[in-house]
């Protein structure tokens, strides 16, 4: 994905795209307790993982967010692209030097620097067009793995459910094949869900700003 980061900007530079990000964000708050987790300013030794940042922009206000729901937070950052991950670690020490953030450049599927049962939140946005039907079943495995029990996931997606999502679905698949090169796998909410069961993580679902790009919150039971 050769210039992801640059080509990326053309959404995370556009005005509203951080308030959508806080939008979402604080939904977080509400979705995980509806499902009967402990949400990020309740919780002690709080650590969480943004899966695939895109760039400084995202990061900027998923720190912000959750430093001040619970300063005593401790953030990790991934992302598989080094120009993402270099906009990041900039980020970090101008801005957020005094906080405890790890950022690296890694694979999602495999997370092995994290240990088993110790992260509390992992939250992405348009990450699994990324991964075929099997690698997505390996990520999910992975994040349950890291996850502590009553941790949770926050996501949106693109999921095609009915004939206008498919076809956004599937526009949005033309776009990217043109614009970044990049052939998207794209997923039915029918597969997410059989794989939800499959790993018992149970979830609910809800809208966003954005038509179509719906918001999911998964428990670890
Ligand atoms: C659509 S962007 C994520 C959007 C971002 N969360 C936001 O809100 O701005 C997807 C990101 O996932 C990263 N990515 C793709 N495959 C990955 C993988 N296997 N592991 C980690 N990051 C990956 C890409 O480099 C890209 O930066």
């Amino acid at each position: 994905m050769k210039n992801f980061y640059k080509k990326f900007q053309i959404i995370s530079k556009f005005p509203l795209w951080p308030n959508y990000l806080r939008w979402v964000y604080e939904k977080t708050l509400s979705d995980a307790e509806t499902l009967g987790a402990n949400p990020i300013h309740k919780r002690r030794n709080f650590i969480c993982l943004l899966c695939g940042v895109s760039g400084e922009i995202t990061a900027n206000e998923f720190i912000k967010f959750t430093l001040k729901k619970n300063p005593k937070s401790e953030i990790i950052i991934i992302d598989l692209g080094k120009e993402q991950i270099e906009s990041v670690r900039k980020l970090v020490k101008e801005k957020f030097s005094h906080a405890d953030i790890e950022v690296k450049q890694a694979n999602a599927l495999d997370l092995s620097f994290i240990k088993d049962h110790s992260v509390d939140w992992i939250d992405t946005d348009g990450f699994f067009s990324f991964f075929d039907e099997v690698q997505l079943l390996v990520l999910f495995k992975e994040w349950k793995r890291i996850l502590h029990k009553n941790g949770y996931i926050t996501f949106r997606e693109l999921t095609s459910r009915n004939l206008v999502s498919t076809m956004a679905n599937n526009a949005r698949d033309i776009i990217s094949k043109y614009y970044i090169n990049t052939k998207l796998h794209l997923h039915s909410l029918k597969e997410l869900e059989k794989d939800f069961e499959k790993l018992h993580l149970k979830h609910s679902h809800g809208l966003s700003p954005i038509p179509l790009l719906d918001r999911y919150c998964l428990i670890n039971k």
